[in-house]
């Protein structure tokens, strides 16, 4: 998309570790013509995701950011925070990040760093729930239904204050993957429709420095 068009965009950074199928979604969200946000970088811990080769198709900037690239803490929290003052943005989504983001970030965003959890928080959360393992659970547990959170992200793992929710029902005969795939849909619709709607709501406010 050329410059001039994406004026008056907020500028969003996509945190990522793996498939990227969320970020994904961030990015085709953002191609359309009335998008409050545009995708500016893509920052991962892992450089072999599949995410870090996706982000580049599109003409998205990848950065690699992990206790390798920065075995102290202190550090790592300033290159990230360099990263993202270079880069102008705005908004941070989290979409798949098995990292904690360091409190120096939280403090600089509040209120401006988005989750997406595949299950109904606080229900499935916290330290160690994620992929797989949260669908094996909630089938465990015998529930009927499951869904979709997004969350404000706060020092914890999944505690932040909740967005959104979207309910999706379990069916008798599902497995791990066939709930993670009707849940990973929903995920994708209304992490871009919750992202959409904050980085509405920043335009106009001194915090957008937009595109
Ligand atoms: C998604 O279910 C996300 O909610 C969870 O991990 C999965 C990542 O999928 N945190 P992807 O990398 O966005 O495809």
């Amino acid at each position: 998309m050329a410059e001039k068009e994406k004026k008056g965009r907020c500028r969003l950074a996509i945190f990522a570790s793996g498939t990227g199928s969320n970020a994904e979604a961030l990015i085709h969200e953002s191609f359309r013509q009335d998008s409050a946000y545009a995708v500016q970088l893509v920052i991962g811990n892992n450089s072999g995701a599949r995410v870090m080769q996706l982000a580049p198709l599109y003409d998205i900037p990848v950065v690699h950011l992990s206790s390798r690239t920065h075995p102290d803490a202190a550090d790592y929290a300033r290159a990230m925070l360099a990263v993202l003052e270079e880069h102008r943005v705005d908004i941070i989504a989290l979409a798949g990040y098995m990292k904690r983001v360091p409190p120096p970030v939280i403090e600089a965003y509040p209120g401006r760093i988005l989750n997406v959890h595949p299950a109904l928080l606080p229900k499935f959360g916290g330290q160690g729930m994620h992929g797989r393992r949260v669908h094996e659970a909630v089938l465990a547990a015998g529930e009927q239904k499951t869904g979709v959170t997004i969350h404000a992200v706060d020092e914890e793992y999944d505690s932040g204050a909740i967005i959104a929710q979207e309910e999706v029902a379990v069916q008798p005969d599902d497995t791990a993957e066939s709930l993670a795939a009707r849940v990973l849909d929903v995920e994708h619709r209304l992490y871009a429709a919750v992202v959409q709607q904050l980085a509405q709501e920043l335009r106009g406010t001194a915090l957008s420095e937009t595109v």
